[in-house]
């Protein structure tokens, strides 16, 4: 009664200082000595810590660092322990668990999540601006514009003293608005020209792709014959095209 008694708190005594779960061994021998005893607790107590997976405790590194993703343990981990992953805000998850246990062996068994961008879709247009994407753009990317053909930057715009044309794809889908402003290039008020008249109604700035028609004073050389102007590309008017003699 002593023996045993004593046997299994030896045996206790070396699992919990194992500090695992090893499984004790059960005593099959016969007790016929308390010498014989002893001499098989040393051995049973030598298996134990030889084994490799009895040993000592199998513990994994810190969860490793995956891109877009977040696990809610920062220090290693004991087995049979777990850490769980969660998408960072701004990207949607591939709808496979983040779950990932410390194996016996040391290891993290795999982990499936995968965590992407949310998109925001191509780019919009925007008045007086071009952009050259033509793909969907996902979380964080951004777009930069520049000023079409025709349109100059408009310097006076306090939003963007920087001038940065630049859209960025939010966490929640929508595109920011550019800090840059467009306008459309001006060539000022008609010009005079002797001898011709401007025909029809128009404004004092004339704008790009706007046309200025012009007829001979008194429908010289023929009348029906019109002379354009038209406001360019950085606020130019094309040459007159029509001469008129008295
Ligand atoms: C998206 O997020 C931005 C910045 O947090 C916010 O200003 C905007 O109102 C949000 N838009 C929508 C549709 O939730």
């Amino acid at each position: 009664m002593w023996i045993s008694t004593t046997l299994i708190a030896i045996l206790l005594h070396a699992n919990v200082a194992n500090g695992n779960s090893c499984p004790v061994e059960p005593i099959l021998e016969k007790l016929t000595s308390l010498d014989s005893l002893l001499v098989g607790i040393e051995e049973r107590l030598a298996r134990m810590e030889s084994s490799s997976q009895c040993s000592r405790v199998a513990t994994c590194v810190a969860p490793p660092v995956v891109a877009n993703m977040r696990s809610d343990k920062r220090y290693e981990v004991e087995y049979p322990g777990t850490t769980t992953y969660k998408c960072d805000k701004g990207y949607i998850s591939n709808g496979e668990p983040g779950v990932i246990k410390c194996q016996k062996n040391g290891e993290w068994s795999r982990l499936f999540l995968v965590c992407t961008g949310v998109s925001c879709g191509v780019p919009p247009e925007v008045y007086g601006m071009k952009h050259d994407v033509t793909e969907p753009v996902s979380f964080p990317g951004t777009v930069t514009y520049s000023c079409e053909p025709g349109f100059h930057e408009n310097e006076n715009n306090l939003l963007s003293p920087s001038g940065q044309g630049i859209s960025r794809c939010l966490e929640n889908a929508t595109w920011t608005h550019v800090e840059k402003e467009c306008i459309v290039d001006e060539c000022g008020d008609p010009p005079k020209f002797p001898g011709m008249v401007l025909l029809g109604s128009y404004h004092r700035n004339v704008r790009f792709t706007e046309n200025l028609y012009y007829q001979c004073d008194g429908g010289f050389p023929s009348s029906g014959e019109y002379g354009v102007l038209t406001c360019q590309e950085g606020g130019i008017f094309s040459d007159m095209n029509l001469i008129c003699t008295n």
